[in-house]
């Protein structure tokens, strides 16, 4: 019993290798651009520093909110669908950006083992001890599946990606493209492009435009997990650069400007205060009531984002759209 334990646990580990573990300085928004963010007018700060472990799993709470639909409908979708994109895919390597604790892809995962074929898994992911721990269940849970971390940013991860790793399906789950702004994506689209081959497949998951009060109701759950998550970035960058934020003279602000599609979080300061991030030599002043912009939930079109990635080299193959909570999944080639 010991013995069969022991090989189990081998086998779990020769599947799962680490292609980049990047320490601090690695991560884009690096500590100059926390320092940029914050003298600048109005303050800001990056949402990527949302995600410690603390913060995934405050997020992962928050998607089990009543409230927080997305995550929601979007399993129902992949479990609904998970089988004609495979049809429509084959059994290509899968490449995805932020997998977080990858509930989601378990159901591409369970498709590919239903059929006994094999996986080359990359997720890409800034939150390490997340990656670590989700790539140890899924290789427990998929024994055809073998796992190539990449615990780094989209962009470093995608360029990383060795040129065997062929065909691919990218996958970009959450509306986490919604998590930048445009100019952003399409950085972030035209980096895809490159890292992809014609034939190449992206299934990307997007928020769409929808009732004001639906999204309102998402971001301000009444357990308060969403306002805790972003806080988190506060916590995150004392732990980081040995900061003294007082987590509690601050305050959570979310609203969604329809006019421009948009949900945009800030955090607020509740009185005139002074911190000091240490390691970055960095001391800033907050008046009362000044915010921080921290995040941002872009909700899409489906025309014009089928527009964008359009022009960004990917053509619409498929696309599942629910049409009560209007969210979609949309599959595309890579032209
Ligand atoms: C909104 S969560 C989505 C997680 C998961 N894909 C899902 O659908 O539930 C975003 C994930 O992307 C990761 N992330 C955010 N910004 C990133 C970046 N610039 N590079 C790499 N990972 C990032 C976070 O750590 C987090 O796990």
């Amino acid at each position: 019993m010991q013995a069969q334990l022991q090989s189990l646990d081998t086998s779990i580990e020769r599947r799962i290798h680490f292609l980049l573990r990047s320490t601090e300085d690695a991560l884009e928004f690096d500590g100059p651009n926390v320092v940029e963010g914050l003298s600048s007018t109005p303050k800001r700060l990056s949402s990527v520093y949302v995600y410690d472990k603390r913060g995934t799993e405050l997020f992962e709470l928050q998607c089990g909110t009543p409230e927080y639909y997305l995550r929601r409908v979007e399993t129902r979708l992949l479990n609904s669908h998970a089988g004609d994109i495979v049809r429509q895919c084959g059994f290509p390597a899968i490449v995805e950006l932020g997998a977080g604790t990858a509930e989601k892809t378990r159901i591409l995962l369970a498709e590919y083992a239903s059929c006994g074929a094999h996986c080359d898994y990359f997720p890409i992911d800034v939150d390490l001890e997340t990656l670590a721990v989700c790539a140890r269940r899924l290789a427990s849970a998929f024994p055809l599946v073998s796992l190539h971390c990449l615990g780094t940013t989209y962009d470093k991860g995608l360029r990383a990606i060795p040129l065997h790793a062929s065909p691919k399906l990218f996958l970009f789950l959450g509306s986490s493209l919604g998590n930048m702004e445009w100019r952003e994506i399409d950085v972030l689209l035209s980096r895809l492009f490159e890292s992809g081959a014609h034939g190449d497949y992206l299934l990307i998951g997007a928020d769409l435009d929808k009732d004001p009060m639906i999204i309102d109701r998402a971001y301000n759950d009444s357990s308060g997990y969403g306002p805790r998550s972003t806080l988190n970035i506060l916590h995150h960058l004392n732990q980081r650069y040995r900061g003294d934020f007082i987590v509690d003279n601050f305050r959570y602000r979310s609203r969604y400007d329809s006019r421009a599609k948009r949900n945009e979080v800030r955090i607020e300061s509740l009185e005139h205060q002074t911190v000091t991030l240490a390691s970055l030599a960095c001391t800033v002043s907050f008046d009362a009531n000044e915010m921080i912009d921290a995040e941002v939930m872009l909700k899409f079109d489906p025309d014009e984002l089928a527009a964008v990635l359009d022009r960004a080299g990917f053509a619409m193959v498929r696309r599942w759209i629910d049409p009560v909570y209007r969210y979609g999944l949309f599959l595309l080639r890579h032209n």
